[in-house]
């Protein structure tokens, strides 16, 4: 045997055990450079052949190219174990315990006020209001002269107002919303308008920041009757079906006639003396409603002698506390979970 033919066995029986002896594919990746690269040892010696005699070559040739090949497919059959060892070593690594409980899904609700709103809107929305709204910056002019309360006028007490700069107000109602309306829109008009207002004012049924829904309807010959047949079919929607209502004279600058609304105590109808929510007195007021007065039409730029139509507003937070029997106003507020979870 020839030296360059125990050259080529040699070179491939230690290229074999290599293969064998790889533990990574890096490994692998190595032998097969060192022995099947440009510069390998097995092509080396395919390159030697042309300084051995001519009738040698075939012979030595097809040696080497056999080794060639034994090498090529155990780095195949390797690569194939190295990849699975691989496999098994990563789902080791990265156990899944599915026995594991799942991570709990926070389901978030609507706050009682948001509720509140929606629920009102809802039900008056069904005989014909739509929802407007506006700003929570309001001039003085919208907040109190155009829906008439003038400059030095006794009603200004009646809403302790934030003054916020020269004829600016954070409002102290939604009532410049109806008016925007107004002036915006020839009549007919039928809107509710929710929304944020201000008063400087705090204690177990008062907040600085609270919410209102105001109702008008604005068209030709609207009545107190339509008012009070509103008013009578949102109490039954919100309280039930056997609630009633009554309204009281009362005076608000921009409705004339004006009326404070009471709904019947639907916890003892009156009948207990003690009762949380009416005091015994069977009557729980729910809002301030009236007619709206003709100055806001001309104020509007409505023609006073044409049209007519009431007004109504009530404080959320208040309808909320009734609806859930919810004993201080600051509740709503605070943020606490434990207050939130119950809605
Ligand atoms: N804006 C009035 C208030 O805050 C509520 C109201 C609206 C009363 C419409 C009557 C008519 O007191």
């Amino acid at each position: 045997m020839s030296d360059i033919q125990n050259q080529i066995a040699a070179n491939g029986q230690a290229a074999l055990s290599s293969v064998a002896a790889a533990q990574t594919l890096a490994d692998l990746d190595h032998v097969r450079v060192t022995v099947l690269g440009k510069k390998g040892t097995l092509s080396e010696a395919l390159k030697s052949l042309g300084q051995v005699p001519a009738e040698e070559r075939p012979k030595l040739g097809a040696l080497a190219n056999e080794w060639k090949s034994k090498v090529e497919s155990a780095i195949d059959a390797r690569k194939v174990d190295l990849e699975a060892k691989q496999i098994e070593l990563e789902l080791v690594k990265t156990k899944l315990d599915v026995t594991l409980p799942s991570r709990k899904i926070h389901q978030g609700s609507l706050h009682p006020i948001t509720q509140t709103v929606r629920k009102v809107s809802q039900v008056l929305g069904r005989i014909g209001f739509d929802v407007a709204v506006g700003p929570e910056i309001e001039t003085d002019f919208l907040n109190f002269e155009a829906v008439n309360i003038p400059k030095d006028h006794p009603a200004r007490d009646m809403q302790d107002t934030f003054f916020i700069g020269p004829g600016v107000v954070l409002r102290s109602q939604t009532s410049p919303v109806q008016m925007r309306a107004m002036r915006s829109q020839k009549w007919p008009v039928r809107i509710l308008s929710p929304g944020v207002v201000y008063r400087c004012d705090s204690d177990a049924t008062h907040s600085p920041m609270f919410h209102q829904i105001e109702g008008l309807w604005v068209d030709q010959k609207v009545s107190l009757a339509d008012l009070k047949g509103v008013l009578d079919f949102f109490a039954k929607e919100l309280f039930g079906s056997d609630t009633k209502i009554r309204l009281r004279p009362s005076y608000f600058p921009f409705v004339e006639p004006g009326a404070e609304v009471d709904v019947s105590c639907a916890i003892c109808a009156g009948k207990n003396p003690t009762c949380s929510m009416c005091k015994g007195t069977g009557w729980l007021e729910i809002l301030g409603a009236g007619m709206v007065h003709p100055r806001l039409f001309e104020l509007a730029g409505y023609t006073p002698s044409e049209v007519s139509g009431f007004a109504f507003g009530m404080g959320v937070e208040r309808i909320a506390m009734l609806l859930h029997d919810i004993p201080d106003l600051r509740l709503m507020f605070q943020g606490d979970q434990r207050f939130l979870k119950q809605f």
